[in-house]
Order: structure tokens, then sequence, then C-alpha cells
């Protein structure tokens, strides 16, 4: 298996070869990209140091399977040329994941769709992986009508870009990289991503329709706001949940034990419940808090939390590779 990142330097990327080192992944090479301005970074893997290379140097190696964080334009650009080569890519922005004829994937949910042909595979975005990994199966069982999302967005979902913000502010120093347009230290912005014409943001309509693509339902109602809070562990959603059938609480946290990759955590009265702060740094989607909701029909409130760096980015796409790996797909 030889494996490619693109973005190695990145959030991500770091986040990625945290767990490949963690994980039995079948390696026999690997070659790490980033932008013309990290060209020769050396980078530590297993105890051996690997010098950062350019895109196109990695697309001459022709690796099997290549892992794509650089953002949409450089997807946009590269994963096509190395698709023609033959290489899977697997691909964590937002460049692929509504076109019809790719795949958006989250492995517990529907790897069984994909093909040998599938040369470029969509991750989803952070905050809408750890959403479907619970809406999923409680579709399955009991049919939602409307979803109501509000998130709590770590700034490591923006990039390095914006933890070096938020640390400069929290040293009182003023801020040379600025990347939200207003204070984020003990601030709450109800902004993610760019505002778009019908009133929303770009990540919410994200949610919205990637988490119709992957439920592959068009006619469940959604509707999300996404807040960037000043937290670094991960991202945490309060969803309110309408079902055609009417629901059963202890029903839903047998469904949800079954589920592998989620952790209940809902024992409020020992103050048991997920929190970004000990999300950090795990694989699995933390759920608690989920209870009735006594104001409407056949109705839950939830609250999810997961480290957008992991199973929001890097170990879903490594999750991927996995699954075409043992399904010799690739
Ligand atoms: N952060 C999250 O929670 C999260 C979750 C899901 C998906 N994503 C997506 O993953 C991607 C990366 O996010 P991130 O948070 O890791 O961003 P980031 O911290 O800003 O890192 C960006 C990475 O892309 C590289 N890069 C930039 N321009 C490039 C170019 N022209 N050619 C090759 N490499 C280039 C950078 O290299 P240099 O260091 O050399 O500049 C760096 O390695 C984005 O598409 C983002 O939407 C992020």
């Amino acid at each position: 298996m030889k494996l490619g990142i693109v973005g190695v330097t990145g959030m991500v990327g770091r986040v990625m070869i945290d767990v490949l080192e963690k994980k039995n992944f079948p390696l026999k090479k690997l070659y790490l990209s980033a932008s013309e301005a990290s060209i020769g970074k050396k980078i530590f893997f297993k105890k051996k140091i690997y010098k950062v290379i350019s895109v196109h140097d990695l697309l001459l190696k022709k690796p099997d399977i290549v892992l794509f964080s650089a953002g949409s334009n450089v997807s946009k650009k590269w994963a096509t040329k190395f698709a023609e080569i033959g290489s899977t890519v697997i691909d964590n922005s937002s460049a692929w994941r509504m076109d019809p004829n790719k795949k958006l994937i989250i492995p517990e949910i529907n790897a069984s769709l994909l093909k040998k042909e599938d040369k470029i595979i969509a991750n989803p975005n952070c905050s809408t992986i750890q959403l479907v990994m619970v809406l999923f199966p409680l579709h399955v069982e009991y049919h939602i009508n409307r979803v109501i999302i509000s998130t709590y967005q770590s700034v490591t979902g923006t990039g390095k870009k914006a933890v070096d913000q938020l640390n400069q502010e929290k040293e009182k120093k003023i801020s040379d990289k600025k990347i939200y347009p207003h204070p984020i230290y003990q601030n709450v912005l109800p902004h993610c991503d760019l505002f778009m014409e019908n009133g929303y943001t770009i990540e919410e309509m994200k949610l919205i329709r990637e988490t119709k693509k992957i439920i592959n339902n068009k006619n469940i109602s959604i509707t999300a706001t996404a807040v960037r809070v000043p937290v670094i562990g991960g991202h945490s959603e309060s969803v309110n949940i309408t079902f055609k059938k009417k629901p059963n609480i202890n029903h839903i946290h047998k469904i949800l034990l079954k589920i592998k990759g989620i952790v209940i955590q809902d024992i409020p009265k020992k103050n048991i419940y997920p929190m970004p702060l000990y999300a950090h740094g795990k694989d699995e989607v933390f759920v608690g808090r989920i209870r009735k909701d006594f104001s409407f029909l056949n109705s839950i409130n939830i609250w999810i939390v997961a480290d957008n760096l992991r199973k929001g980015a890097a170990t879903n796409a490594i999750q991927i590779a996995e699954y075409l790996i043992n399904k010799k797909l690739n």
C-alpha cells in the first residue's frame, strides 16, 4: 500500500499522521505533501523522518490511495489527476461532496455503496459526520420527519490560522492572523463560514444537504444554526428530532449502544454527559442528554460531541481507506 497525504502540515493532516501511527495500517510507502511553502519540512512518523514533497512530486509516486486535506481549490485542481493515474482519492474538502456522481461516505453507515470504480470519494463535513452517526440508526427505526440543529463548533474546524487567532487573543496580543471578523476568545460567533443569499451560512447548508444525501432522503426537513465557540477539543451539537413513529427513550439507548463508534454518556444525576474537553483526541462520537421533548409530538432532544479533527475528518477518511483495502476495492 502506497499512501499519500496532501495537506499533511494542516490541522487535519497532522491528526491523520497521529491516527495512522496508532493503527496497524498496512503501509509500504508513505508520501507527505503540502503547499510549496512547506516543501522539505520534516515530519516524524513511526520513528522515521519524512520530508514534505510537492503535490506534483506526489503524483509522480503513483500512490494507491491519497488522503486530501488541503481545501477545496487544491482538491478540484489535483484530485482528478490522481484518479486518472489510478489512485483512489479520499477527499476531506467540500469539493466533491454534493457531486451526484461522487459518494459521501461514513463507513459505519454507507461504506457498502463503494465500488472499485469510485476513484474520488468524499468525506462529509465534520459537523455532518457526528450528526448522521446518530440520526441514521434512529431514522431506520422511527423515520425522521424533522431535525433542528444548533452547533457549538471548535476553532480547530477553521484550520490552524483560527487556532493561532484564539491563542494570540488569549495571550492578550493583538491577533495578526485574524481569520474571524470578531474576537473569538471569550466570545461566541453565530457564524461559521460565509453567509449565503438565503440567510444561512455555507456550514449550515452543508449540514442540511450532506445529511439528506447520506441518509438518502430528500423529504426530511432540516434546519441548522452553526455557532463558533472558543473551544479546542471538538464540536458539540444540540439536536431536536421529530419522528413519524413514537420514540421510546430506553429503546433509543439500546439502538445507539449497538452502533460501533458511538459512546453513550448519559447519567445527568451524576453530571455525566459529553463534553469537547474529553472528546478531544478520541475517535468516537459521544451522545448524552437523551430526553423526550415534551413540547412536541414524537420528538426528542439529544446532545452530540466529537473531535472534529478525528471522527469529523482524519479518522473517518482513514476508516474509508481501511474499508477499501479490506474489501480489495482500491
Ligand atoms: N479542521 C477540521 O475540523 C476539518 C474537518 C473536516 C474537513 N476539513 C477540511 O479539511 C481541509 C483542511 O483543513 P485544515 O483544518 O487541516 O486546514 P489547515 O490547518 O489550514 O491546513 C491546510 C493544509 O493544506 C495545505 N495547503 C494549502 N494550500 C495548498 C496548496 N496549494 N497545495 C498543497 N497543499 C496546500 C497546507 O499546507 P501549508 O502548511 O504548507 O500551508 C496545510 O497542510 C479543508 O478542506 C477543510 O475544509 C477540516
